[in-house]
Parts: C-alpha cells; structure tokens; sequence
C-alpha cells in the first residue's frame, strides 16, 4: 500500500511536469514569436510588489484577490495579480528618458486569490503587449493582430473570435439615458458583472453606483443593443466613439483579421483603468472563459505618480489557451528532446562514451549521457521510449574496432562511423 503524500501544491497553484512543460513551452514560444515579429521589446518585472501600487480605486474584483503579506520589515507587499501597474511604474521611473511610443511585451507570472473554476486559477503565466504614448487606433489593431498571430502559430488561427467595444461609446449612451457621468466608472465595473451574478444583484449594484431606478432599466436595456448601427441610432447618428470604432474594424480587415472580430456592447471589462476601446479574445462557440482581454487607459501612469500619457495593451493567460489546444486535439506533443542518447555496456567504455558526447555537444547537438553502464537491452528500452531521435551504444568489441553504429530510432536504421571522426575536434 503506497503512502498517501504528506504535501501537495497549495490549491490553485500550479506544478509543472515535463510533459506540461512541452505545452507551456509552446505556448511560451507562440507568444515570444508573435511579439517579436510585431516588433516589441521584452521586459520583465519583480514578482512582489508594494501592495498600494496594487490597490487602487474601489469596486475592481482585482483587488479583492490580492495575495498581500508584511515583510519583516513590517512593510506591506503582495504578489502582483496582473502586470499594467508594474509596467506603468517602470515607465513612470523613466518617462523622460524612454523614447515613445514604447511596445514592450512580458510573460509575468501573476497570482490572484480567485474561485477555482474552470479555465481560472490562483497563479497564470500572463503574455501582456502594451503600446504606450501612441494615440492612433492603429496601436490597438497591433496588439490585437498580435494576439491572433499568436493563436495562429498555435494552429488556432479560425478558432476565436475578438469582441470588440469602445467605454467612450457606453458614455455616451448612458449620458443619453440621463445617467451622470461620475456615476460612469462604478457603472461600468457593475455592468461587466453582468452573467458573473445574477440579476437582481446587478440591479442592487447599479442601483449602489448611484443610478436611479428608471436609469437601471435604460442600463439593462443598452446591453440588448446588437450593433452599431442600434447603438448609432440611439445616440441619434454617428459619435467619435462609433467611428473610432469603426475605423479600428477596418484597420482590423487590413490585418487579414476581419473574420475574427465583432461588435459586443456586453464587453466592458473589469478593470477600472480602461478608458476607451475595450475587446476580450474567446474561442469562437463562447464555450471557455476569455482568452486574452485588455484596452486603451489613458490615466494609470498619471494616477500612479507619472505624467499622463494614453497606452493600449492586452493580457493573454496561458490556462484557457491551454483548455481550447486540449479540445481541439491540438496540444503539441512531447518533442524529440534529445539528437542523441550514449550508453555503454562496462566501465571500460565509459570514456569513449565520454569523448563521443562531449565532441556532440560540442557541436550543439543534445546528448543524453548514460551515467552508469548498462545492457543493451535495457539502454534501447529507455532511450525508445520516446523523445531520443539517434541512440549509439559502446560495447567493448567497439572500442576495439575503433567504430560505433549509430542508430535511427524511427526507422531502425543504422551507420557506422570511426570515433575518431565523431570526437574529432569540430573546425
Ligand atoms: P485580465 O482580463 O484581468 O486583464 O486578464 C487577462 C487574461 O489573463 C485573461 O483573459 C485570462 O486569459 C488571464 N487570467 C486572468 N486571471 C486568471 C486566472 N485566475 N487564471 C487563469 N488565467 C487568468 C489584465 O490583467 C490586464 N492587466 C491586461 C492588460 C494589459 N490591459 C492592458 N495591458
């Protein structure tokens, strides 16, 4: 009877086996390549962070699932939950000196005290592209084209769909049913839990953020509006906000990405800092929770201590994407890790064995060594399990030959070379 283990990961935390490590590796890799071909730059930052650059305004569900602790030095930190408010303190520290407009992107470890559900867990990879100081619409088109390179790299290139809103355009729309725009924010934040609670506790919040009975009605009754064209109506013909819109869905098409997007007005967000274009990536039938998600916010580095300057940018967990690769039959299979594995049958061999693999390695091949010596039969069951693509086993008749077979592990087949020439030094 096996013992049962005395410790396991704490819940929502995440250990990674070699074969998970194949998928995230793959997924990390989508995203660097994806990033780099659109031109950002990498960055990263600390993973504990003062826990006030991370609390901000009231009513972000964000906030709530701070993993925050004291130092030793009584000082308040946390584990970051996302990485925007590390990104702007970095630019902050740095404004004068940096040249804009910036395209950073990071893959951030992030940890955020959440219901366990599917697709949500307490500690993710997050792959963030941000775009700061560039006013232009183009800049949420790069990112958001980005995020389906990505994808497509993945082989998921039909298989979502990018739901797209403009803040601005709800602002407008609410002004119009009489409500205030200081109640905007908080309205905002209760809207995009619509689906998360129900109703009843939705009219409660609207009602707390400051709407009048009769403006709750009209708020429920924008989330019903289907397209532009009806938000337009409403509002009585075209706004800034609907042509930006507008204007981004073309620059949208240009990037081959029409197929890909739609209008959503359910798509708010639930981050108080966005303040114009707003979009989240879902898997095409809305079956999983949001792939990626992020907007324009024009106030953080201001309202964290730097000077305004607008900035676009997405987060793109790695949990969802991993689900959707899983459905679809696609996650990527272990690779052939190793371009060779050496073994040998007695100590005598053991420095040939040595010589073959250093000279290998040499030549940045990727050799797995065997460290003690072993029967053949037990050297081609381990090294044919899988991973291993040519596998040269050293006898002592070898030896005395002054020659090795090397092995093709998919076909069988087999070459015989010198160890003089394998170990001979590379030109
Ligand atoms: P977010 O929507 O909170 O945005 O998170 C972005 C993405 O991170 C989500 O769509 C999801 O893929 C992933 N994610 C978030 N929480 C979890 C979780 N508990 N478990 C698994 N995956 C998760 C932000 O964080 C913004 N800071 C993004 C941004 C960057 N906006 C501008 N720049």
């Amino acid at each position: 009877m096996s013992a049962e283990p005395t410790f396991t990961a704490p819940r929502g935390m995440r250990d990674f086996y070699p074969a998970d490590m194949t998928v995230r590796q793959a997924i990390f890799k989508a995203w660097a390549d994806a990033a780099r071909s659109a031109g950002f730059d990498a960055y990263d930052a600390c993973v504990v962070e003062s826990l006030d650059l991370l609390k901000r305004k009231g009513g972000e569900e964000i906030v709530d699932q701070i993993y925050c602790f004291k130092d030793k030095s009584d000082r308040d930190l946390a584990l970051r939950a996302e990485m925007t408010p590390s990104l702007a303190r970095m630019v902050a520290a740095r404004q004068n000196e940096l040249v804009f407009p910036l395209k950073w992107y990071t893959i951030a470890q992030c940890f955020r005290y959440e219901r366990m559900s599917r697709g949500r867990k307490r500690e993710h990879y997050q792959w963030n592209l941000d775009i700061i100081g560039e006013k232009s619409l183009l800049a949420e088109a790069e990112v958001i084209a980005t995020a389906l390179d990505a994808l497509r790299r993945l082989g998921l290139g039909d298989a979502v769909c990018v739901r797209i809103n403009n803040r601005a355009l709800l602002a407008e729309l609410l002004e119009k049913t009489g409500v205030q725009r200081d109640h905007h924010a908080a309205t905002f934040l209760a809207l995009d839990k619509r689906g998360k609670i129900d109703d009843d506790a939705l009219r409660t919040l609207l009602r707390d953020s400051g709407l009048a009975p009769d403006a709750v009605d009209a708020a429920f009754r924008l989330l019903q509006v289907q397209t532009l064209d009806e938000a337009e109506a409403l509002l009585g013909g075209p706004t800034p906000a609907s042509q930006a819109l507008r204007e981004l869905f073309a620059l949208l098409a240009l990037f081959g990405c029409a197929e890909a997007i739609r209008f959503d007005i359910s798509v708010i967000r639930g981050l108080g800092y966005y303040t114009g274009i707003v979009f989240e990536g879902f898997d095409a039938g809305k079956t999983l929770r949001a792939l990626f998600g992020g907007g324009r916010y024009d106030n953080l580095l201001g309202d964290i201590g730097g000077r305004t300057e607008t900035a676009v940018g997405l987060g793109f967990g790695d949990v969802v994407v991993a689900e959707l690769l899983a459905d679809r039959g696609l996650l990527p299979a272990t690779a052939e890790s190793r371009d060779f594995a050496v073994g040998y049958m007695t100590e005598d061999q053991r420095s040939v064995a040595i010589a073959i693999t250093h000279a290998l390695r040499r030549q940045d091949k990727r050799v797995d060594l065997g460290l003690h010596a072993e029967k053949p039969k037990n050297f081609f069951a381990r090294s044919g399990k899988g991973g291993v693509a040519r596998a040269i086993y050293i006898g002592p008749d070898d030896v005395a030959r002054g020659t090795v077979r090397i092995k093709n592990l998919a076909d069988r087949s087999e070459t015989e070379t010198s160890i003089a020439s394998l170990t001979a030094p590379s030109p």
